[in-house]
């Protein structure tokens, strides 16, 4: 038998989820927890790093978030689903990390200074948001993860983790952890509705709860192949974000729409039609799952956060465990 390896991943609650994250992650998640042993986590830490000025949403990001894992299939009995803040042992893994770490590592991350630039109206320039990674980190180690699934921009922060992982060996003398790698997810980049890269401040994406109505209205007004002036001219639909959509959303119907793309035989207006109906589709479970959480009155959330506590004793038990590792390798007390 194959060794099961362990894979933790985080997604911050900032916001409803959308479309990207459906491809990017939650895809991947699904097919992860069947081969291994799956840790994904709500990195509300890793949120309110941005959102400490205005964290009012940030518990309902968590709830919602967490009902759109469940609805793309993320199952709680064949992995641990659970929020970071409720492990107090990732505060003090980060702060034995930080302190182990060279400030220059973390101020040359790439992300760091993108980050500060792309965020705009928030005021980043804080102590914690350097530590972002080291946060990061601390996450994937107390774990003793052997797999990361992220998308291209968070390698740096993989490569981070490897080199502390490297300097705290040094300094203690001996090895605790695995180096963890990274699983690049497959999927090319999904553009937004507009053509531009999706991202919720350009308002470019639909959200996995939105309505159907909401769904067909963006999906009309999304941009098509610009050369392609009238129905007889033929598509390229390799530059076309509506055909990528369809191979993205239905890869077995895609070879038929774009061979008549561009072969003249479809128009825009009905490629749009029909894809509108694909992702409405596609989006189904999600707004079932909102529907049956909005039938629940208030005592609606319920049953996440039960779920959550649950996710969080399987989490609790081997992050303990690790942390008293490193306390005892750092020469501190433990106590366990
Ligand atoms: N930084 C990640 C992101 O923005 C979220 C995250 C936090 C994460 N902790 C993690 C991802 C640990 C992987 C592993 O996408």
């Amino acid at each position: 038998m194959v060794e099961r390896k362990r894979v933790l991943s985080g997604m911050r609650p900032t916001g409803q989820l959308h479309l990207g994250h459906l491809l990017g992650a939650l895809t991947n998640w699904r097919k992860l927890q069947e081969q291994h042993e799956c840790f994904f986590m709500v990195a509300d830490y890793h949120a309110l790093m941005s959102e400490y000025e205005h964290p009012q949403r940030l518990r309902e990001w968590t709830y919602q978030n967490v009902t759109d894992w469940l609805a793309a299939g993320i199952d709680p009995r064949r992995c641990v689903i659970f929020r970071q803040s409720d492990i107090p042992e990732h505060v003090e893994l980060f702060t034995v990390l930080s302190i182990i770490t060279p400030l220059g590592w973390v101020e040359r991350v790439p992300t760091y200074k993108e980050q500060l630039r792309e965020l705009e109206g928030r005021d980043l320039a804080t102590y914690g948001f350097l530590g972002y990674p080291i946060l990061q980190s601390a996450d994937i180690l107390l774990y003793k993860a052997h797999a990361v699934p992220v998308g291209e921009d968070q390698l740096p922060h993989l490569e981070l983790t490897r080199e502390i992982v490297r300097r705290l060996h040094f300094l203690i003398k001996k090895e605790i952890f695995p180096e963890p790698q990274a699983l690049l997810t497959q999927t090319p980049k999904l553009l937004g509705t507009d053509g531009r890269k999706m991202s919720k401040s350009y308002a470019n994406t639909i959200a996995l709860s939105e309505s159907a109505d909401a769904i067909r209205t963006t999906t009309q007004k999304m941009f098509t192949d610009p050369t392609r002036i009238q129905m007889s001219d033929p598509g390229h639909p390799d530059a076309c974000n509506v055909c990528n959509y369809w191979k993205f959303f239905a890869p077995d119907k895609a070879a038929r729409t774009w061979e008549e793309c561009a072969t003249s035989k479809r128009g825009c207006v009905q490629n749009k039609r029909e894809l509108a109906e694909v992702l409405v589709q596609v989006t189904e479970p999600f707004r079932a799952a909102r529907a049956s959480l909005a039938q629940k009155k208030d005592a609606s959330y319920d049953e996440i956060e039960q779920l959550l506590q649950t996710g969080a004793d399987r989490a609790r038990a081997v992050a303990e465990q690790t942390m008293a590792e490193v306390k005892e390798a750092f020469g501190l007390l433990t106590r366990i």
